[in-house]
């Protein structure tokens, strides 16, 4: 595991955005899993920047997501689908019929996940998957739990995640209670991955994370297994750790 220490979010992007880039060019028919949430806006904007300077083509990326609300519709302006339009691939050349997150209109969640499964296989698993950490160490919605979930389910989300959303909907009411997400196996089995983090609010869950027990209390304890990790932290994020 590398854990690069920055300034600040703006470095953290750019830092971020430019693993992904040099992915992109090494590989140009690579498939990048993404996530969604504050941390990397910035990194796709720094990505969509590239693009913009012609130093980036993205015609030939496929994409998974990590994760989608079950029930809100695509339309909605807090769905995953939505969110990645809006960030990502609206300003770049995507083929955006190669970009794939899980079905959160599909109200069977077996079908919706077995569906999701099957995307991630055929297009031969994942070259590059982007994290970001939440509060309690989740990666994707794979919350706290007694074992790591392995492929694509639907979760309950715990009570703390719906908190921390809540500030992107109308009331708690109005928030999400599950999602479908990419399992731990899956993410475990991305050839590589990068973890953004980013604010003071996240400097206990790293500690815990990257320097703890490896637990499926804390979910993203499993990466210090994984032999390809870069995460990349604000000096804020990091400052409960000896770095
Ligand atoms: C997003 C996702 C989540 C977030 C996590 C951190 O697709 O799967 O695990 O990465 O909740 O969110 P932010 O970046 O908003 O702190």
């Amino acid at each position: 595991m590398r854990i690069i220490k920055t300034k600040d979010y703006d470095e953290l992007s750019r830092r971020a955005a430019g693993i992904i880039a040099a992915q992109v060019i090494q590989k140009p028919d690579c498939v990048l899993g993404l996530a969604t949430g504050s941390t990397p806006i910035g990194t796709y904007k720094e990505l969509v920047a590239a693009y913009e300077r012609g130093d980036l083509d993205f015609s030939g990326i496929t994409t998974v997501n990590l994760d989608e609300y079950k029930g809100l519709p695509k339309e909605n302006d807090q769905s995953y689908y939505y969110f990645m339009n809006d960030n990502l691939f609206s300003h770049v050349n995507i083929d955006k019929s190669r970009t794939n997150l899980p079905d959160g209109t599909e109200p069977d969640s077996e079908k919706a996940c077995s569906a999701y499964n099957d995307i991630i296989h055929s297009v031969g698993g994942i070259d590059l998957q982007l994290l970001g950490l939440g509060h309690d160490g989740h990666i994707g919605f794979n919350e706290p739990a007694d074992s790591f979930p392995l492929e694509t389910h639907c979760v309950d989300l715990t009570d703390m995640t719906i908190r921390a959303n809540q500030r992107f909907f109308a009331s708690y009411d109005d928030v999400p209670k599950q999602a479908y997400t990419m399992g731990i196996k899956t993410i475990m089995q991305a050839r590589k991955v990068l973890v953004v983090v980013s604010g003071e609010d996240k400097a206990e869950i790293v500690k815990k994370s990257f320097f703890g027990p490896v637990t499926p209390q804390v979910p993203a304890s499993i990466l210090q297994l994984h032999p390809d990790v870069t995460v990349i932290c604000d000096a804020a994020a990091l400052s409960k750790c000896d770095m």
